[in-house]
Order: structure tokens, then sequence, then C-alpha cells
């Protein structure tokens, strides 16, 4: 099978500089849902056509397995996909889709292919209440398709029919290849309508078959910010419902975004308002709290995660404690039992099992030991303003709070430093290293008096 995506449409009305098939939905554009589709179903060509100003699109999102046919000037939708002929196959299928209809299903899909068969014209049509708009699918008394009518072109009877055309067809490359050859604009819109071919295939006897999708949701179009946002709803959703049937607790379906994969253990449960971004994996008995924001992240086994967090390509290993308002940043690599809390920074470091820092801290470059106590306000100095630095931190050290680490520099095992020490040589294992001067008191210091 191949695959015809149809995407030279301006989007005007999206009253952006984005065309509008690289709107997103779920944190991707629009169209790589539709290839996603495409590629699901194992198209063996996959054929985008696009229009002015669609280069960004084909810069952003080619592959070596699309092909890419311009449309210019934009004169329908049958004149959409007589440009992608070239790149198809007599003897293939050819399934339309649209690059602006992103929710579009692989079941629903492999059902329209499966039911037209090697022969048929296969359409996907949809009962609406509110038909207004769309091409009307026409049938005789036995029930079999015999035209479709766009809406500007129907009677007032004809309009009132609520079965219409989605625009998603298959069709053998040929048949297609010869109906669209003989198409015309003689229309209330002067444009060359694909929804032509209908009729052709009635009057050659070739059989239509008509599919409808698994929801209607996956047929809608996006034109505007409204109907983005609302699919975007929809599709959040469907996405919540799944984690809900795999028995993820959701605190609120409605209050959680998903913009790439989520996969979740055992009794995982999410408290609301959290984004999850490209793959985050919770293994069995993780809990995270509300508002936050998690990315290409695992989560290991009972470990919890606090309110407005923000972690980002870290790993972290079992039964750690998380927040709240932690941050770890690319490259943090977390044991098991590790506790980071309020206002800690982490990135590019490992912290290994049973290790703390629980208050206003930044761990930047630093190899950290097991069982290490890590004071608050504790900050590793790991840039120098041109190069950075690591700090290494062995095995049982304690720090004591306000403390700086002027990498490179290495806390032996066993050592701990004093409270508000700035550490710019090795502090050896097993001694307290402090470098603040000393305390003292002055005997008989009066305050000063105000002169007259
Ligand atoms: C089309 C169908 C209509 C159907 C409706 C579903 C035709 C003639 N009509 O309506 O029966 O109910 O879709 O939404 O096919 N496009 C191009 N090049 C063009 C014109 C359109 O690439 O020259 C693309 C658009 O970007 C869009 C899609 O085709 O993705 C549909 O175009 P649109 O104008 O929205 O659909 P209609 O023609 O109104
Ligand atoms: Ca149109």
């Amino acid at each position: 099978m191949e695959v015809v995506i149809l995407a030279a449409g301006q989007g005007k009305r999206m009253r952006s500089v984005l065309p509008k098939v690289l709107q997103p939905i779920a944190g991707k554009p629009m169209l790589t849902h539709v290839l996603a589709a495409a590629r699901a179903l194992e198209a063996k060509r996959i054929c985008v056509v696009y229009g002015h100003g669609g280069e960004v699109v084909r810069e952003q999102l080619d592959a070596p397995d699309l092909a890419w046919a311009r449309q210019e000037p934009q004169l329908g939708t049958g004149h959409a996909v007589q440009q992608a002929l070239p790149h198809l196959t007599d003897g293939a299928l050819a399934l339309v889709l649209y690059g602006d209809v992103p929710l579009i299903g692989v079941p629903t899909l492999t059902r329209l292919v499966a039911a037209a068969g090697e022969r048929r014209l296969g359409l996907l049509t949809v009962e609406l209440d509110n038909p207004a708009g769309y091409g009307r699918i026409l049938r005789d008394e036995a029930g079999r398709v015999v035209r479709i009518v766009e809406e500007k072109d129907a009677s007032a009877a004809e309009r009132t029919v609520r079965e219409v055309n989605t625009g998603i067809l298959v069709a053998p490359v040929a048949r297609l290849r010869d109906w669209l050859g003989r198409i015309g604009n003689d229309n209330a819109q002067g444009e060359y309508y694909l929804t032509d071919i209908i009729g052709m295939a009635v009057a050659e006897d070739i059989d239509i078959v008509t599919v409808q999708p698994d929801a209607v949701a996956e047929t809608l179009g996006v034109n505007s910010k409204q109907q983005l946002a609302e699919l975007e709803r929809m599709h959040q959703a469907a996405i919540a419902g799944r984690l809900l049937d795999e028995g993820v607790t959701l605190i609120d379906p409605a209050r959680i975004d998903v913009r790439g994969e989520l996969v979740c253990g055992r009794d995982v449960e999410i408290d609301v308002n959290c984004v999850f971004e490209g793959r985050v994996e919770l293994a069995d008995g993780v809990t995270i709290g509300a508002n936050c924001v998690i990315r290409d992240t695992r989560i290991g086994a009972g470990t919890r995660v606090a309110p407005f967090s923000h972690l980002d390509s870290t790993t972290m290993g079992a039964d750690c404690v998380i927040g709240p308002y932690a941050r770890t940043r690319p490259g943090t690599v977390l044991g098991a039992d590790v506790h980071i809390g309020n206002f800690v920074e982490i990135k590019n470091s490992v912290v290994a099992d049973h290790s703390k820092a629980n208050h206003l801290a930044y761990v930047g470059d630093a190899d950290v030991g097991s069982r290490v106590n890590i004071g608050a306000g504790t900050i590793t100095c790991n840039y120098d303003g041109a190069n950075k630095y690591r700090t290494v931190i062995e095995d049982d050290v304690f720090i004591g709070s306000d403390t700086q680490l002027v990498a490179p520099v290495r806390v032996g095992r066993g050592a701990t430093l004093g409270a508000g020490t700035t550490l710019t040589k090795d502090a050896p294992a097993g001694q307290l290293t402090v470098s603040r001067a000393r305390q003292f008191s002055v005997v008989g210091w009066k305050k000063p008096v105000k002169s007259r």
C-alpha cells in the first residue's frame, strides 16, 4: 500500500508563521502523527503533497522513506492527489490521508483497507449531528453510495444528509490515475474535487465500501487554534483513558499532559497538572506529586516525587524521595534511597545510594558516593567562566551547610567539611576540614552611641 498525505493547505486561520501541519498536538507536529500512522501501516511509499510555504515542512520532517510533491497553485483535493501520482505505482493501493487530521487511528485505517480489498474503493464516513461544511454521502434506495456532493453544490434536500465524507479513502492507484485524469472543475468552487472520483467509480461498476472510524475525533480536521486546542484535549483524554485502563491512578484524568511516551508499572499514582515529555518510565509504586514536569527520565520502584519538581534526562533508582521543588538536569543519575529536597539542583552528576541533599544546594559535574550528607546551601563551583571541572565526594562524607567546593576537588571517604568552608584543595579522608575564620568575641566591647 502507498500513502498520499495532503498537506498543501495554507492554514490562514491559524494566524501563525508556522505552517499548519507543523502546529503541535501532544508536542509533535500534526503531520508527524499522520506520518506515524502511515508508517505503522507499513506503507511501501509515503508521498506528502505540500504547498506554498511548505518548504519548512519538508526541511523539518524529511526522511529517507518520504517523497515530496509540490502543489502550486492549490486547485483542490483532486488536483492535490494528482501531484502525487508520479510517485505512485500502478498495481498498488493508494490511501489518502490529511496532514491536518492528526488523530487518525491505525486500527480504523486497517479496517478501511481490509474492507476495500484490492479492487474496491473504500471511503471513511461518519454520521454527524451537524454535517455543515462537509461533503455529503448520497446513496441509492439499495443503500449503495452513488456520489459525494460538496456542501456548496448540494440541494436543500441533499444537505439534510448526516453521513459525511471524512476525505480519507483508499483506491487502486491505476484507477485513481485514470479517474483523476478526467475530473473537471465545473462546480461552485471551481476546484478539482477528489470526491468526483466516486461518481466515476459507480459508472464503472466498481464497488464502494464505507467504513466508520472507531472514534469521530479521528476524522476531525484542524483549521484554527480553537480546533487545535480541542483536539489536544481529546487526544490527552484518550491517553489518560489508556493509562487508567493499564491501572495507573490519575487523580484527575483531565489534568495530565503526555507529550511523548509514558510507560508505567503497577500502582503508579499521578497527581494533577503533571506534564510528561519524551520517554518517561515510572516503575512500580512510583508516586508523582502535583505540578511536576518530567522529561526523558526513568524513575525506580517506590520513588516518591513531591510537587513542583522538574526532572530532565535523569535516571533514578528505587525508593528515592524527590522534591518538592527539586530540579534535576541532564546527566543526573541517582542511586537507590537518594533524597533530593527543596530548591536542590543536580546536573550531570552521579549520586550513589542513601545520599541526601535535602535543601538549597547545587551539585553540578560531581561524583557523589554513598551515604553522603550534603548540607543546605552547599554549592559545587564547577565553572571558572571558561571550563567545567568535576567534584568528587567519596562515601560517608558529611558536608556542612553553606560550603563551596571549588572544582576540581576531592573530598576523601568519611571526611567532614565544617559549615561555611570554601574548599579549594582536596580534603583528606576521615578528617574535619574547615576553612572559615576562627570566631572570637571582644571582651568589654561597647555599642557605639550617637554623637549630638
Ligand atoms: C474536503 C472534501 C469533503 C470532506 C472534507 C472533510 C473534497 C472536494 N471535499 O472538503 O467532501 O467532507 O474534505 O474535511 O475533497 N488540500 C490540498 N490542496 C488543495 C486543497 C486541499 O492539499 O488544493 C488539503 C488541505 O490542506 C486539507 C485537505 O486537503 O488538508 C482538505 O481540504 P479542505 O479545503 O479543508 O477540504 P474541503 O475541500 O472543504
Ligand atoms: Ca476547500
